[in-house]
Parts: C-alpha cells; sequence; structure tokens
C-alpha cells in the first residue's frame, strides 16, 4: 500500500485582508532612489531595485536611525549610523552590528500609485 504524502496538520488560520494604502507616486523615486511615507504610527522607506518598489521599516533595527538618511546601493540599504546593511527584499540584515530583520510590507502599483499593505494601523 502506498500512502501519499500529506501533511499531518493543516493551516486552517484565517488569513487576513490586506489593506493597501497609496503612499506615493511611483514616478517620484525613480530607480536607485529611497523614500519614505507615513501610515498612521508606521515609517516606512521605500526603495527603487531596478524599477521594483519595496517597502520596509524605516528606523534600522540596531538604534532608532532612519535609513532613509543611508545610501541604497543595489537592493540593500546602509545605514548611517553604524553601517549596517540590509536587503529591502527580505529585510535580512546583511552587516553588523544590526542583528534583527526589518519588517518588510507588500506592495501593489496601481496606475502611477505605489500602494503598501498595511495590518495593524
Ligand atoms: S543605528 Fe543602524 S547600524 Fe546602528
Amino acid at each position: 500500500m502506498q500512502f501519499l504524502n500529506k501533511p499531518d496538520l493543516y493551516d486552517w488560520t484565517p488569513k487576513m485582508p490586506e489593506n493597501f494604502i497609496k503612499v506615493a507616486c511611483a514616478e517620484d523615486i525613480g530607480p536607485g532612489k529611497l523614500a519614505r511615507a507615513r501610515i498612521g504610527d508606521k515609517r516606512i522607506l521605500l526603495a527603487n531595485v531596478d524599477g521594483e518598489i519595496f517597502a520596509t521599516d524605516e528606523l534600522c533595527t540596531h538604534e532608532d536611525a532612519s535609513l532613509y538618511n543611508g545610501a541604497l546601493h543595489h537592493d540593500c540599504v546602509s545605514c548611517p549610523l553604524h553601517g549596517s546593511r540590509f536587503s529591502v527584499r527580505t529585510g535580512e540584515p546583511r552587516e553588523e552590528p544590526a542583528t534583527e530583520p526589518l519588517r518588510t510590507y507588500s506592495v501593489r502599483i496601481e496606475g502611477k500609485d505605489i500602494l503598501v499593505a498595511v495590518d495593524d494601523t
């Protein structure tokens, strides 16, 4: 007898609908550029990597430095205070002293608008 390879437990956790909010116009953030937006109390960093927009938290996870004042090289933003680098795709730190990842947000482009999904504003 052959058993199909099935998971022991199915995840029936209901997914909360994402709440996309317009934060910027796509034409205002050229390739290689950073921008920032506020959604409620959240400070969001927007990064244009070769025409693709990514959104993360704006503040470095090491201390409270604004990554908006850092530099974007390819898909990594560097912190202006101590030099940590983070992937804007995944939020993962690529260089210490920061060890905690940035939170990332889903991005949608509708026409000329950049929308970011937030779930708890
Ligand atoms: S505040 Fe960003 S690396 Fe220290």
